[in-house]
């Protein structure tokens, strides 16, 4: 009811908030990088796999594709991210030395759950969730997880379960890596460093609620928006997209910003915004003569920069700067403003936010 909204309008915007205590909670406790955070048996797991497949749906499966970059990054370790309903119809090929991790917050969608024992019928025995709700199914029939503490998430779009699922798979980015031996002692100290700072991080970036406010103001009257990502932030770009459509029905897509030229630049006009996630001034480098094609078809670009670029607010270009470079934690915080940019263009165009048109919280039919 209103009273627990506090102040805020809708819970998709609550849950935003609530995004640095939800990060803190999730790593409460988490004193060092030890196999055990995972459930007993962790290290033995560990020891035995050789790769890693990731399994999930929707947001999640945004999640677990950015933990492919840390999981390949730093723990060096082969990974296949894959969208639950494909994996378990199609033939694949199973390897016994593969650590299966489904990513869910509710632990209950169908093709989720399908797909870890689909996975498992091909002897792939070696499991773990990251998934927000402890009593879930996912969390019974897998043998090792990490339960986020995102607390009960109400708003369809998921926000909070997200960037607690990212903390929940660095923490096991870092367990594998150093199981594999690539994590040293200096390394672990300073990406937990990282990880405890994520609350007060998380806190400065939705102190941009303003500027994202006026960025939305655009939006509003938009029927399509293009998000461009780059590597670590191709994963965002994609959530970036799929948030603006869950909730505010404006047609969005993601690329990878150097496929731009390969086919949506055609598409760019001056009713057909462009989101740049995270550039930094290499990424800025290649976008520059993007962005002269872009100008050049009336195209407005919307850039969330990294807090050290020398990009400039000018004619055609609105630049939104972070307020810290943030590494490899950087997804995390680089999510929030477009989660806050669908957010407030969803209410300008007064849609049921939290509860977006032939969309469900948590879908346990196929
Ligand atoms: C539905 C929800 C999404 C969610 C997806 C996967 O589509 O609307 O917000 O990302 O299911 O749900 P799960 O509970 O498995 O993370």
């Amino acid at each position: 009811g209103a009273a627990e909204l506090g102040p805020y309008r809708h819970y998709m915007q609550k849950e935003i908030f609530e995004q640095p205590r939800a990060i803190a909670d999730t790593l409460e406790g988490v004193e060092g990088i030890v196999p055990e955070l995972f459930g007993d048996g962790a290290y033995r797991v560990f020891q035995e796999i050789d790769q890693v497949l990731i399994l999930a749906c929707g947001t999640s499966y945004y999640s677990g594709c950015t933990a492919k970059y840390w999981l390949e990054g730093i723990a060096r370790i082969p990974t296949q991210v894959e969208v639950a309903s494909e994996y378990r119809y199609r033939q694949s090929v199973p390897n016994p030395r593969t650590l299966v991790v489904t990513i869910s917050q509710s632990g209950e969608t169908a093709d989720t759950l399908a797909a870890l024992r689909h996975a498992q019928g091909l002897g792939m025995t070696q499991t773990l969730t990251i998934c927000n709700v402890a009593t879930s199914a996912m969390v019974r029939e897998c043998k090792l997880a990490y339960i986020t503490r995102a607390g009960v998430e109400i708003g369809v779009a998921s926000t909070k379960a997200f960037t607690t699922q990212l903390a929940g798979l660095f923490l096991l980015t870092l367990a594998l890596a150093q199981a594999k031996g690539h994590l040293s002692e200096a390394d672990e100290a300073q990406h937990l460093k990282a990880m405890r700072h994520l609350p007060a991080a998380l806190q400065a970036v939705l102190a941009l609620e303003p500027q994202i406010i006026s960025w939305a103001e655009d939006f509003t009257k938009m029927e399509n928006a293009l998000f461009l990502g780059r590597g670590l932030h191709y994963p965002i770009a994609l959530e970036g997209a799929l948030k603006l459509k869950e909730i505010s029905y404006i047609h969005a897509e993601a690329y990878p910003a150097g496929e731009l030229k390969h086919g949506p630049l055609a598409l760019v006009t001056s009713a057909m915004p462009v989101v740049t996630v995270a550039p930094n001034d290499a990424l800025l480098e290649k976008l520059k003569s993007n962005l002269q094609e872009v100008r050049a078809r009336s195209g407005v670009l919307y850039v969330l920069a990294d807090a050290d670029t020398h990009i400039e607010n000018g004619e055609g270009i609105h630049v939104i700067r972070m307020p810290e470079h943030y590494g490899a934690l950087s997804p995390l915080l680089h999510v929030v403003p477009l989660q806050l940019l669908a957010y407030h263009t969803a209410c300008a165009r007064g849609t049921d936010v939290d509860k977006p048109r032939n969309l469900a919280k948590s879908v346990t039919v196929e």
